[in-house]
């Protein structure tokens, strides 16, 4: 039987439901890593600081090395006894060293304690989203320059509404996902902080330093306030809620790719490798992937209401429904990385269909803009062109001809400004080329901003490998110095 730390406060031990109840060990053995590594600048802090000697330091970090070795070969017992992953790591630390052991839990408490590994291992898992995202982004563009003059209708209400090239189209995407590189990057920096040293609530009468150890972890700042820095989970709600945003941007691209990939559009083709078939009907080709990355944006909404259901209402300090914001966070970090990265293989394996693009263009209505614009140039007001061009477009139903097969003279019983050349306007190629405000879809402009998005992207990664290189990744690297 496992001898719990409180014991010498208790008459009973727990009930062995009580302890598969409020275990968290089972879920929360994913921060190993971190813990270990909080672990060692917590040790080597209090060694520079007088609180513990340096060869005791220096026993407690070579054993702690030892236990994330064992942890990695699969060795390391997790016995749900030990309630969470610090007491299991604590635990074996004394089992190996002995009462050395028991002085790294000095000057801190599992409430700063978890606070921070939350913290760490969050700084990895933006970092390896935001990477993933920046890729993404990369793949659009170089699809979207492969598609500058390639014209698809664009749609309004799911209607035809008017030609846009379907780089344009792609880069759209690429502006959602950059805000959402940003929107991580910022979040970043209030997950960015150390909070170790704010003990169970109220600080510690040990003279630690937490600077030092926010320079040995590299975190941007430490807390400054104990009763906040181990009740606060907003920076995981902030997480959580930058990942259903880009699980909105994910889900919107997926259902794109499901309905463009539908015989009624038949804009795209998806490669096999990432569709099923059916089990019944021998001809279909079902588009699985994107369907799931569509649907998978309902648990990671689920998980950020989660947790701010968890957190509404608490009082200050912790409270140990806190342990319940760990598996939202887990689950949703590897529900994105893994949308993310299967999107990275999928886009480059789409063919788009433009000759089908091109074919629904010349069937639709798409240049009823263009003649009305053609009369606004003409000097007649808007309002008065569009209910022209709406009475032209009537009649053309009615005598079962499409806009552009109607003659001049047809025209200029509508109107008389209409003249030989509104030949000119009714083209599509004309019609996306002239739309040549900021952000249009003019070739030339989605060419600029292809331009501009892969400038962006390069200070992008230079951010991201800066970001990187401050902190400690790999705990080689941290005891090997
Ligand atoms: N497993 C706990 C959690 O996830 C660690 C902190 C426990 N603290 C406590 N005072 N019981 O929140």
């Amino acid at each position: 039987m496992v001898i719990k730390p409180w014991q010498g406060r208790f008459e009973k031990s727990a009930h062995r439901e009580v302890e598969k109840y409020t275990e968290s060990l089972s879920f929360d053995r994913v921060l190993y890593k971190y813990d270990i590594l909080g672990s060692i600048a917590h040790c080597k802090m209090l060694a520079e600081c007088g609180i513990i000697s340096h060869e005791e330091a220096s026993e407690i970090v070579g054993a702690l090395g030892e236990i994330q070795r064992e942890i990695e070969r699969g060795e390391f017992v997790f016995d749900p006894a030990f309630e969470d992953i610090h007491m299991a790591i604590e635990h074996r630390l004394i089992q190996k060293i002995g009462d050395v052991g028991g002085k790294l839990h000095t000057a801190r408490s599992r409430n700063d304690q978890v606070c921070l590994d939350l913290r760490l291992y969050l700084r990895d898992v933006i970092l390896s989203i935001r990477e993933h995202i920046l890729e993404v982004i990369r793949i659009l563009t170089d699809l979207a320059e492969k598609h500058v003059e390639d014209v698809l209708p664009g749609y309004t209400h799911l209607q035809h509404a008017q030609p846009v090239s379907l780089g344009h189209h792609l880069m759209a995407y690429c502006e959602m996902f950059a805000r959402d590189d940003e929107r991580f990057r910022d979040c970043f920096t209030r997950v960015n902080v150390l909070p170790l040293g704010s003990a169970a609530l109220a600080g510690t009468t040990f003279p630690i330093d937490m600077e030092w150890t926010a320079r040995y972890l590299g975190f941007d700042r430490v807390t400054r306030n104990s009763m906040d820095a181990v009740s606060d989970r907003d920076f995981a709600v902030e997480f959580l809620g930058c990942s259903a945003i880009t699980a909105m941007h994910l889900s919107r691209l997926a259902e794109e790719l499901v309905l463009w990939s539908s015989s009624e559009f038949g804009f795209l083709e998806m490669s096999d490798a990432f569709c099923t078939g059916s089990s019944i009907m021998p001809q279909k080709k079902n588009p699985d992937v994107a369907e799931l990355m569509r649907g998978k944006a309902g648990r990671i909404y689920g998980n950020l209401v989660t947790l701010l259901t968890v957190l509404k209402g608490l009082p200050l300090t912790y409270n140990r429904d806190l342990q319940e914001d760990k598996e939202p966070v887990f689950d949703t970090a590897s529900t994105i990385i893994n949308s993310l990265r299967i999107l990275t293989m999928l886009l480059p394996e789409i063919s788009f269909r433009t000759d089908r693009m091109a074919k629904v263009l010349e069937d639709g209505w798409l240049l009823a803009t263009e003649l009305a614009d053609y009369l606004v140039c003409k000097g007649v007001p808007f309002r008065k062109a569009h209910h022209t061009v709406g009475q032209i477009v009537k009649y053309a139903i009615e005598s079962g001809k499409k806009l552009t097969g109607l003659s001049v003279e047809e025209l200029r019983k509508f109107h008389k400004s209409f003249e030989e050349d509104v030949k000119e306007v009714m083209d599509v190629k004309a019609a996306v080329s002239r739309r040549t405000s900021i952000g249009g879809t003019a070739f030339s402009r989605v060419r600029e901003a292809i331009e501009e998005v892969r400038r962006e992207l390069t200070i992008r990664k230079e951010d991201l490998i800066g970001l990187r290189s401050k902190i400690p990744s790999e705990w080689g690297e941290v005891v090997n110095e």
